[in-house]
């Protein structure tokens, strides 16, 4: 929906600036103006009063492997281990078509939800590279509409899997966007750490980014990070290195993680936490206490740490639920990490917005005049009520063009014989205007 001089009106959408509802206007592509009483001749949608965000991110997803979850056999204890095993039971199935199909579908069902950029972790162990061929014939497709990076992702390590440095080379050359790595999987520490040295390498070599999955275990003497975070600072790196999961950090002593989160700073190192996967399958070898074997995101973004979190899983062998919502992402996030304080809900939001697109170095991201119109309006007043609500987004627009819909839905109680209208809203008098760009 636009007019054909590629106009179109968002009305009464609130912002996270704002506490008044206010027009948006977007032309070919980018906001050209927001105020009050713009001019009502271009066509447009009505956003009701609902918060406007920039387009959500999910930087940290695997595509190739999403909805396959209980075929050929499920995952009966819900274990990594398992996973794996259900995983490699699952391999000799895939063909490029089974895969585009599914990770079209969960592109889709993200789109619903608002998510506008991805970056998914492609497997490419495997002498084929099925998977990475039919993930760049998806991202060729949705170029217009969703942005797709792709990571070139050893899940069965470099050095302890045949021929696989010269499948990352391969992936590189083929078109990945970004250079893997899993060093914590490699038999050896030493290998570990030239799992991560040959990461640099290449990424030096292709002139790409790096998001390495680094330290998924609550094993504390797993430090590859400090590994990451050096050749960053040696390379001179800074915000083109992202190491993911990090998990091992909540279970490092404190005096060790104080040391690492200074030089994770200082280097430029961005996290990406997965907080769906990670509470579910790490702790597993603990009886009580169990960790909860995650990264350490409130004191990474009080050192300055840019801190993102990815959806990792949709319905595959290591989580079965899911349903492509950056907002429950955020929301996990919340509850894991402690985020629960009133500027830390919006840390939370910031996390699969301002800070992903950080991640993914996405241009002109943000709702103010000249940044590109990849949007969403969710039919709710608040970030807050967003993250408690968990509601689909009325509009989702894409380069000033509408993608996606959902009409609001409501909820009425028999109530003293009728049936009464209730919208789980409470007036507030603090909509908690902190936002990333301010
Ligand atoms: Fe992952």
């Amino acid at each position: 929906m636009r007019s054909p001089n590629g106009a179109l009106l968002l009305r009464n959408v609130r912002l996270r600036t704002s506490s008044e509802p206010v027009e948006v206007l977007v032309k070919n592509g980018q906001i050209t103006q927001i105020g009050k009483n713009l001019t009502s001749s271009y066509p447009g949608v009505d956003g009701m009063g609902g918060i406007m965000v920039p387009g959500l991110v999910d930087p940290h997803i695997h595509l190739d492997a999403v909805l396959t979850e209980g075929f050929p056999a499920p995952n009966r204890s819900g274990t990594l281990i398992e996973g794996i095993e259900r995983w490699s039971q699952r391999k000799p199935y895939l063909t490029e078509q089974d895969i585009i199909d599914r990770a079209e579908e969960a592109i889709r069902w993200h789109m619903g939800h608002g998510v506008l950029h991805i970056r998914s972790h492609v497997d490419v162990c495997d002498p084929n590279l099925t998977a990475l061929r039919a993930l760049i014939a998806v991202r060729e497709k949705v170029r217009p509409w969703v942005t797709l990076e792709l990571v070139a992702f050893p899940q069965d390590g470099v050095f302890c899997f045949p021929n696989g440095p010269e499948l990352m080379e391969e992936a590189m050359r083929l078109g990945a966007d970004v250079v893997g790595g899993i060093p914590h999987y490699e038999w050896t520490r030493e290998d570990g750490i030239r799992n991560v040295e040959f990461a640099f390498d290449l990424a030096l070599k292709y002139q790409k980014p790096i998001d390495i999955h680094c330290d998924e275990t609550d094993d504390e003497h797993s430090r590859f990070l400090e590994t990451v975070a050096n050749l960053c600072r040696r390379y001179n790196l800074a915000g083109r290195v992202t190491a993911s999961h990090t998990t091992a950090m909540g279970s490092y002593n404190d005096a060790y993680a104080f040391k690492l989160i200074r030089i994770l700073a200082q280097s430029g190192v961005q996290i990406i936490a997965n907080p769906l996967d990670n509470i579910v399958l790490q702790g597993r070898f603990d009886t009580y206490p169990k960790r909860r074997g995650m990264t350490r995101v409130k004191e990474l973004m009080a050192a300055g740490v840019t801190v993102a979190a990815g959806h990792d899983s949709i319905m595959d062998p290591w989580y079965p639920l899911g349903v492509g919502s950056q907002l429950f992402v955020a929301a996990m996030l919340a509850h894991v990490g402690q985020l629960t304080g009133s500027e830390e809900l919006h840390e939370a939001f910031n996390s699969v917005t301002d800070y992903a697109a950080r991640v993914m170095n996405l241009p002109h991201y943000g709702v103010r005049v000249g940044d590109l119109a990849n949007l969403a309006i969710f039919p709710v007043p608040s970030i807050v009520d967003a993250l408690r609500l968990l509601p689909r987004p009325t509009w989702v627009i894409s380069h000033g063009t509408v993608v996606a819909k959902t009409p609001p839905e409501e909820t009425t109680v028999q109530w003293d014989g009728e049936f009464q209208s209730v919208t789980y809203l409470r007036p507030r008098q603090n909509l908690g205007l902190l936002d990333a760009h301010e």
